[in-house]
């Protein structure tokens, strides 16, 4: 070994990779903006927003934003949730009406002295700073769901459309983490279900001292699991983001009798260090990954390789 060779800190190992973006599916354009916005020097807080706001308003995805499938009632509810470097944490959950729930999110962890907002209270709350009301539902997700009526099978189905939530992780120029998850939730849930992406430790969870991660497909198996929460505690017990992921998805599909065949969870994290990782329960799950200049989609490695 070389001797007086400087030794690699973290902060050092931080500067060679940021900035840096990682986020759930084929994401290109909503990665793209939030390394723009860190490459002028914004904060990672920032950058995840407004990748976010991109999805939200892309009307061609179904499970994001306007343009969302509804509920079994014909009403698109929409959650996010978004997380600092602080360790603050904003959400809102069953929001009708309102596009860019990501930004409510972030005024209820900014400008509220709570952390959750639900339903028409988060609405009115949205308004109240300025948010215009609209109609989510387009004619094509109208039309999914009277499709959908005829039989009204309620049945989760594996990587739907190959998109599905938005969940963000970016690290800025001062090595900080933040994170954002958004979502329409499953398409033609129940009235007032709520999934894992607004839920801290669920869809979401950033420890800046230590990395991030996020989720995306079937909720209720992620916050079975608080899966998040779980894959940070992981890399702060020193697995890697990759080994974190997989063990998240373990917990998940190795439960006595459970049955994987018919949902998929994936999941994403970053660390400290600007190391990734991602996995899923079945093939097809995909991340974009803003590293080093480049943007790109990458297909997650899997469990169920059956
Ligand atoms: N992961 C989105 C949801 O289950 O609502």
């Amino acid at each position: 070994m070389r001797q007086n060779q400087p030794k690699k800190t973290v902060a050092s190992t931080i500067k060679s990779v940021k900035p840096l973006v990682i986020a759930t599916w084929k994401t290109d354009l909503a990665v793209e903006t939030a390394a723009a916005y860190l490459a002028k020097g914004a904060s990672a807080l920032d950058a995840v927003e407004q990748g976010c706001r991109i999805e939200e308003a892309n009307e061609k995805g179904q499970s994001v934003g306007k343009g969302g499938l509804p509920d079994r009632d014909g009403n698109v509810t929409l959650d996010a949730c978004i997380m600092d470097e602080k360790g603050n944490y904003g959400a809102v959950l069953g929001v009708k009406n309102i596009k860019h729930v990501i930004s409510v999110a972030r005024k209820v962890m900014e400008d509220t002295p709570h952390v959750m907002l639900v339903g028409e209270g988060a609405e009115q709350f949205a308004v109240s700073k300025g948010f215009e009301r609209e109609n989510l539902l387009t004619e094509a997700s109208k039309k999914a769901w009277e499709k959908w009526k005829i039989k009204s099978e309620y049945k989760p189905i594996i990587n739907i459309e190959n998109h599905d939530t938005i969940g963000m992780l970016a690290v800025d120029k001062d090595g900080n983490i933040s994170g954002a998850c958004t979502t329409s939730g499953l398409a033609y849930k129940l009235a007032g279900r709520v999934g894992d992406s607004p839920i801290i430790g669920g869809g979401l969870f950033v420890d800046n001292e230590v990395g991030g991660a996020s989720a995306t497909g079937l909720g209720e198996e992620v916050l079975k699991t608080v899966g998040s929460f779980l894959i940070v505690e992981l890399m702060r017990q020193g697995k890697t983001p990759q080994e974190a992921c997989e063990i998240a998805i373990g917990r998940i599909v190795n439960k006595p009798g459970k049955d994987f065949k018919n949902f998929q969870v994936g999941y994403i994290a970053v660390n400290k260090q600007g190391e990734t990782g991602a996995y899923s329960i079945h093939q097809w799950f995909s991340y974009n990954l803003f590293k080093n200049g480049e943007n790109k989609n990458i297909q997650s490695n899997y469990f169920n390789k059956a």
